[in-house]
């Protein structure tokens, strides 16, 4: 791909980057079960805020554990080279995060519950772009803005098509929890309220729970959350010394990127590409 560091490879019609194609045959057999929770995601779409929402659902609000370990150590970022799905074992409680598609696993992928985070498509491209510009691992890309746009639409980035990626989880949504980024933003109790009841976990969300909830899954108080906010990235040398991995969580800000015809593509994409499943954006105008 041009301007992308990383090869990639076209496997059952999706885009992966090279580094995690040599994991697919163990994720294919990687056995889960009722009692885990996965959240998935085609990236940048809101991934870290609903992980840190469901981890403190399903522990019965385990503040304590979620200020003490990083949230990439709760999870276990299943297609990442280095997370040895081997080491887990079955009997605790699991927390899994993948940007895969459904069609990676095997039928215990239906066991667990999932939760499939999307967010408007012009928002997931201006997030992804900033993201892999400031990255400086093989995965990152160089190029311009206009050529990244171009790599989104002719379904040229990693995990594309990201149209299918949203019809796919869609297409099991009786079975799964679909949340947008936009209504976990504009309606964050309704979202966790409806989250916690897929969940099981309604009864133990009090009124209280729900305030403080809200409080520590902000912008503004995950940004300055050290375990949630991947400013360990920097210590790494993964990304620029500037990054800031929570860079500005809003709806809409392809406004401040987009030209008119970008934007029109879009809408085309979404008319013609998206599943009528998946309820139709409002791009936050
Ligand atoms: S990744 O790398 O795919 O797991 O990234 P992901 O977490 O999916 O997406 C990062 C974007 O989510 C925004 N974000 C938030 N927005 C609002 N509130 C909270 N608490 C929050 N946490 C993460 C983050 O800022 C990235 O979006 P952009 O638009 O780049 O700011």
């Amino acid at each position: 791909l041009k301007y992308f560091k990383q090869k990639c490879a076209l496997i059952k019609n999706y885009l992966l980057p090279e580094q995690i194609i040599g994991k697919l045959n163990e994720i294919q057999h990687f056995q889960f079960n009722s009692n885990d929770c996965i959240c998935a995601s085609f990236p940048k779409s809101g991934t870290t805020l609903i992980q840190e929402i469901v981890y403190l659902i399903q522990t019965n609000f385990d503040y304590e554990s979620a200020k003490k370990i990083d949230i990439s150590e709760r999870f276990a970022f299943i297609e990442w080279p280095t997370v040895k799905l081997q080491k887990l074992t079955q009997n605790q409680q699991r927390f899994f995060k993948t940007h895969l598609p459904p069609t990676f696993f095997n039928e215990s992928f239906t066991k667990a519950k999932i939760v499939y985070v999307y967010r408007n498509p012009k928002d997931v491209t201006v997030s992804l772009f900033h993201f892999l510009r400031s990255i400086n691992i093989e995965l990152t890309y160089s190029g311009p803005w206009n050529e990244f746009v171009r790599s989104f639409l002719i379904d040229e980035v990693y995990y594309a098509p990201w149209w299918k990626h949203v019809n796919d989880y869609y297409a099991m949504n009786e079975t799964i929890c679909c949340i947008s980024y936009e209504d976990l933003l504009r309606d964050f109790r309704g979202s966790v309220r409806r989250l916690a009841k897929y969940l099981g976990k309604e009864k133990e969300l009090t009124e209280e729970q729900l305030d403080k909830l809200e409080k520590w899954c902000s912008f503004d108080s995950m940004k300055n959350n050290p375990k949630v906010n991947y400013d360990w990235f920097k210590d790494w040398g993964f990304v620029k010394k500037s990054f800031s991995f929570l860079r500005k969580g809003q709806i809409g800000d392809w406004l401040n990127h987009f030209d008119v015809q970008q934007s029109k593509e879009y809408d085309q994409m979404v008319s013609t590409r998206l599943s009528p499943l998946v309820p139709r954006f409002n791009y936050g105008i």
